[in-house]
């Protein structure tokens, strides 16, 4: 069967199962940012970028962009609607999100292309690297990098095996010298629109293959350390160990009252990297180092929750003579959607479901929070198999996929409507 002929839905399947054997474990789906893995997957993007009539370029970040230019002059023809999503994952990841969004992206590249109707304005598919944040203490430098939003002091941050930001960026053949220049100029955009698995089981339960979102959750990653005093674990009493990691222990199920405290807001907390050292049987630990990633659904119900946490973790540190410390890696506001987008993505959907769609927050973080810093961000999500995510068993129906591109490309004219008067 040739392309053609096949459904948007097949089509996306095969790309995502072709993107899913790009791994660095076998029979397992982790592709972290700026390895070999993430190179390949970026190369095959770019390959596909230029099949659906791009021109093809990988930024100073790794970031791929495919550009289809205005099919006709006019006011806005120099101008770009961004569409992106990204193609590092998780360690033993679903195989959805993030490439869906790409793919999404291309293949809705791939039917506009044709049309009778030329767009416009440009159009601009972006295939970010870390969005995750799993291998450097930091996240979201492919988005920031194009969104001007990056800040200063993270290229000598290491990976787990020592390796900075600089040295994988130059290795990978980025260049982090020039990562200020690759921020967009405000003016230069439309918007930025993200298609993206929902991650949780609001449309699933509901019964819709297709969702608008609101907002994305206000985020915090923090790194925690607990400093006691390692010991014999045959003779020191009980009585005078001061045990960093039943300290932690103590810390991290304060964290968890603190959260449910906080449910009305939806605030989550998560303990998901724990490091205790010197990590042997019989030695009391000395030193505990871990990670808590904290989001809500508003900035003060986060921040809230944050000064909250560093409070009982003081308290933990005074009653069990231990020193404490909690050091701010990432922190992002909430970032609201356009409601100029929320409508378009709207429409699009009501066109091809023929209802109307549920609007929802994401609580899962996206390059959306860093284009924000640029430009109007849109996005839409499509339902995934009981909201499994983060999660091998990921899932998502051919024929939502199918929907969801539809929905893009119906966003798209839906937004080219709104950039026809020659008066703009
Ligand atoms: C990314 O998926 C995140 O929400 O952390
Ligand atoms: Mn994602
Ligand atoms: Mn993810």
């Amino acid at each position: 069967m040739n392309d053609a002929s096949r459904s948007l839905g097949d089509r996306a399947q095969a790309m995502i199962d072709a993107l899913a054997t790009i791994t660095a474990e076998p029979g397992k789906l982790t592709r972290l940012y700026l390895t070999g893995e993430h190179r390949e997957a970026a190369r095959l993007v770019g390959e596909w970028m230029r099949r659906a009539g791009m021109s093809v370029r990988m930024d100073a970040a790794g970031t791929m962009h495919g550009l289809l230019p205005a099919g006709r002059e006019g006011p806005d023809s120099r101008r770009r609607l961004l569409i992106g999503s990204h193609i590092d994952t998780v360690v033993d990841a679903g195989r959805y999100d993030g490439t869906l969004g790409v793919i999404a992206g291309i293949l809705a590249v791939e039917e506009l292309r044709d049309r009778a109707v030329p767009l416009p304005f440009a159009i601009e598919i972006l295939a970010f690297g870390d969005e995750e944040g799993v291998r450097f203490p930091k996240t979201l430098i492919g988005s920031s990098t194009v969104s001007g939003a990056l800040g200063d002091a993270m290229l000598e941050l290491t990976d787990e095996t020592g390796v900075t930001i600089r040295d994988a960026l130059l290795k990978f053949g980025g260049d982090p010298d020039a990562l200020a220049d690759e921020a967009y100029v405000r003016g230069t955009v439309l918007g930025y629109l993200e298609v993206h698995i929902e991650q949780g089981p609001v449309l699933d339960q509901a019964g819709q293959p297709l969702g608008v979102v609101s907002a994305i959750a206000s985020q915090g990653r923090y790194r925690l350390s607990i400093k006691g005093e390692a010991g014999h674990a045959g003779t020191v009493p009980m009585q005078t160990r001061h045990d960093a990691l039943v300290a932690a222990a103590q810390v991290i199920l304060a964290i968890e009252e603190v959260a449910m405290k906080h449910a009305r807001a939806s605030c989550v907390a998560t303990v998901g990297e724990i490091k205790a050292m010197p990590g042997t049987s019989n030695v009391i630990p000395g030193l505990v180092e871990f990670s808590l990633d904290l989001r809500a659904s508003t900035d003060d119900a986060r921040s809230a929750a944050a000064s909250e946490i560093r409070r009982r973790i003081r308290d933990v540190g005074v009653r069990r003579g231990v020193l404490v410390g909690m050091e701010t890696m990432h922190e992002k506001p909430v970032a609201t959607c356009a409601p100029r987008l929320k409508r378009a993505v709207s429409l699009a959907i009501e066109r091809v479901t023929g209802s109307r769609p549920l609007e929802l927050m994401s609580g899962a973080g996206h390059d959306g929070q860093a284009m924000v810093n640029l430009t109007d961000i849109g996005m839409m999500f499509v339902r995934c198999r009981a909201g499994i995510s983060h999660n091998p068993l990921e899932s998502v129906e051919r024929e939502d996929m199918d929907l969801a591109i539809r929905a893009l490309v119906a966003t798209i004219e839906v937004i080219a409507d709104e950039h026809s008067g020659a008066d703009r």
